[in-house]
C-alpha cells in the first residue's frame, strides 16, 4: 500500500505527489509487465543521463523535454485564460545578460542572419495597452546556433530586452529564425535515435514578458510551415503561436533604415494580472481533478490537490 510508503510525510503537497508517483510507477510496471532486464537498461538509461549533466548541460530537462513532460508541466501550472497568449517551454538558451535596447534597436549584430522587424502591442485581457512591460527575446542565428552555443561568446547575441512605450507598443529587429537541433550527442539523443525520432525544432523565436503585477509570460514563436512544425522534438508548438512573415515594404523599410525586401511581423501580446492568472489555475486544476480525478484529497490555498487528512 503506497499510501503507508508516504504516510510520515508532514508536507500535504509533498505527500500527495509522492502518492500519486507511486501509485503510477507501479501501474507503470504492471501494465507493461516490465521485466529486471528492462528495467535495468532503464535504470542504466538514467544514470547516464545523470552523469551527463554539468554547470552548464542539463540532461534531465531535456529528457523531461523530449518526453512532452516540460510543455505539459509548463501548460498546467500556466494556464491561460481566454484571450490571452498562451505560453509554452522556456528551453536552456535563455540568459540573464541580455542588454536593454531601445525601440528600433537591432537585438542582433551585423551578418546573423536575415533582418526581421517585429512590432507590436501589449495588452491586457480588456485591451487596455501595457506600459513599461519588458519583453526579452532571444532567438538562434542562421546557423541555428545560439549565442551560448560558440565557444568565443564575448556577449550577448540575437538576444535582448526593449520595453513597451505608453500606448503598449514595441519595434525591435531581428533575424529571421532558422530551424536547429536540440542538443543530441548525449544519452537523450542516443534515445531519439533509436525510436527513430529526428532532434530538430521548428524556427522559433522566444518571449519573457514581464511587468510587476502581471503573471509573467514565457511563450515563444513559431514559423508556420516550417518543415519541423508537426514534429517539433520538445513539443513546443501550439497553433495560436505561429506566425507567418511578410515582405517589409517601401514605407517601413524607409522608417526603420532597413531595405524593403527584409522580413516583417506583427505581433500582438496579451498578458493577465498575477490574479486572474491564480483564479484561472484554481479553476482549471479544481474542475480537472473533479472530472477525472477518483479518490480521497482535498485542495489547498492555491487550488491544487493534496492528500485528505486521514
Ligand atoms: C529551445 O527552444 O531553445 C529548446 C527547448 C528545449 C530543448 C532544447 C532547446
Ligand atoms: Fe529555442
Amino acid at each position: 500500500n503506497t499510501k503507508i510508503v508516504n504516510s510520515k510525510t508532514p508536507n500535504p503537497r509533498l505527500k500527495f505527489i509522492l502518492s500519486k508517483l507511486v501509485d503510477h510507477l507501479h501501474d507503470f510496471a504492471r501494465e507493461t509487465r516490465l521485466t529486471t532486464e528492462e528495467w535495468d537498461v532503464g535504470i542504466d538509461f538514467l544514470t547516464r543521463v545523470g552523469q551527463t549533466c554539468t554547470e552548464i548541460r542539463q540532461e534531465f530537462i531535456l529528457l523531461s523535454d523530449v518526453l512532452g513532460l516540460s510543455v505539459l508541466v509548463d501548460g498546467i501550472s500556466h494556464p491561460k485564460p481566454e484571450g490571452a497568449t498562451i505560453g509554452t517551454l522556456l528551453g536552456p538558451f535563455h540568459t540573464h545578460d541580455a542588454e536593454e535596447h531601445q525601440q528600433g534597436d537591432s537585438i542582433c549584430s551585423e551578418g546573423k542572419g536575415e533582418p526581421l522587424l517585429i512590432t507590436g502591442k501589449l495588452t491586457d485581457l480588456q485591451g487596455e495597452p501595457i506600459e513599461g512591460a519588458s519583453i526579452d527575446l532571444w532567438e538562434c542565428d542562421e546557423n541555428g546556433l545560439y549565442d551560448t552555443q560558440y565557444p568565443d561568446r564575448d556577449g550577448p547575441d540575437c538576444r535582448g530586452i526593449v520595453h513597451t512605450n505608453a500606448q503598449g507598443e514595441f519595434v525591435i529587429k531581428c533575424i529571421k529564425p532558422t530551424p536547429y537541433p536540440i542538443p543530441h550527442d548525449g544519452p537523450v539523443g542516443q534515445l531519439l535515435q533509436v525510436i527513430k525520432r529526428h532532434p530538430y525544432r521548428p524556427a522559433h523565436i522566444h518571449f519573457i514578458i514581464e511587468k510587476p503585477g502581471y503573471d509573467k509570460l514565457i511563450t515563444a514563436l513559431y514559423h508556420k510551415g516550417d518543415r519541423f512544425e508537426n514534429s517539433d522534438a520538445v513539443f513546443g508548438v501550439k497553433t495560436p503561436l505561429l506566425f507567418e512573415l511578410v515582405p517589409l515594404g517601401e514605407k517601413l523599410a524607409k522608417k526603420y533604415d532597413m531595405n524593403a525586401n527584409d522580413w516583417y511581423l506583427e505581433q500582438n501580446f496579451t498578458i493577465v494580472t498575477e490574479g486572474e492568472a491564480r483564479e484561472c489555475r484554481i479553476a482549471k486544476s479544481k474542475k480537472f481533478l473533479k472530472e477525472n480525478v477518483e479518490g480521497e484529497f482535498e485542495f489547498n490555498e492555491n487550488g491544487l490537490p493534496i492528500a485528505s487528512v486521514d
